[in-house]
């Protein structure tokens, strides 16, 4: 029988009543906003518009990956309830891969043809630097690892690529950072709501992913995995989280001046999540924040 108490099975059940559909996101109003907002710019170049890509291309690349490397965890976790909830988090990987997939194609290719400009290739190598490409084949490799050797400790460290940094420190932090960006109400940067709602969308789902992760590493090191390899297994890759946000490629010449949230704020959002979360796992007084706190985002403290 399920354990309908269990949070694996609320989690569950909480994902399949806040369903969405990524086609039924209105776009036309990003298409029309960002016409508006370069023609009426005036001085708006490819280097500007690629600062725009480079998030999202970074993103809809990583929700492909991380719907590709998920499949393992599913083969080795023996409960139902956790069972349950994998295949919803299948699911919703796949579908913020489509929602990008399709904002590309709608959007970012309707602008480009609009202005007479090259379509763009949201798979191109040049939006992928160096910490990128390393910690996504990091966090695919402690995936497929449990496949050859599934043990409490590669279990803890699979969680903590997965769960802890990419989508509790990377896409959170992120979301977080394109949303306020593009949410209206930055006067120098273009109001992308059908973007914006994708992004609440996925980040509500990602919160329910995240406390998944962290409840299962609460049970592993409540059933003897060190506490110091979850600490250490994150502080490895953070740097790799910061040099994929503060890609200075991406940098305008004048990046004080540059609109929307600095490194800083975003640096400083990231390693607060991180440290309550650090505690709640570790702590076996603390617990993990209920599953309508996890997917809720108004006030984002
Ligand atoms: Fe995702
Ligand atoms: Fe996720």
């Amino acid at each position: 029988m399920m354990d309908r108490e269990s949070r694996s099975n609320r989690y569950y059940r909480n994902a399949v009543e806040r369903h969405w559909d990524p086609g039924e996101i209105d776009l036309e109003a990003d298409v029309e906003n960002l016409l508006e907002y370069i023609e009426g710019a005036t001085s708006y170049d490819r280097g500007d518009w690629d600062r725009t890509l480079n998030g999202i291309a970074k993103f809809g690349a990583g929700e492909d990956a991380v719907t590709e490397d998920l499949a393992p965890l599913a083969t080795v976790l023996e409960d139902i309830d956790d069972q349950l909830f994998l295949t919803t988090q299948l699911y919703e990987e796949a579908k913020h891969a489509d929602f990008f997939d399709r904002y590309w194609r709608e959007v970012i290719w309707t602008v480009e043809d609009e202005l007479g400009w090259e379509r763009s290739n949201p798979r191109a190598d040049r939006w992928f630097n160096d910490p990128y490409v390393e910690l996504f084949d990091r966090n695919r490799a402690a995936q497929y690892r449990l496949l050859e050797e599934d043990t409490p400790e590669n279990r803890a460290k699979a969680y903590c690529h997965y769960h802890l940094t990419v989508e509790g420190i990377l896409a959170q932090t992120g979301y977080y950072g394109m949303q306020t960006s593009y949410g209206g109400e930055f006067e120098d940067l273009p109001h992308l709501p059908g973007l914006v709602e994708g992004f609440t969308k996925i980040r509500s789902d990602e919160g329910r992913h995240v406390g998944f992760g962290m409840n299962q590493l609460k049970k592993l090191v409540r059933d003897g995995v060190d506490p110091q390899l979850v600490e250490e297994t994150v502080s490895e890759l953070l740097p790799l989280v910061q040099g994929i946000t503060e890609d200075e490629r991406f940098q305008p010449d004048d990046a004080d001046d540059q609109p929307g949230l600095d490194d800083g704020e975003l640096a400083a959002y990231a390693v607060e999540k991180h440290t309550d979360r650090m505690q709640q796992i570790t702590d076996a007084t603390a617990d993990v924040p209920d599953v309508d706190e996890l997917v809720q985002l108004d006030g984002d403290d």
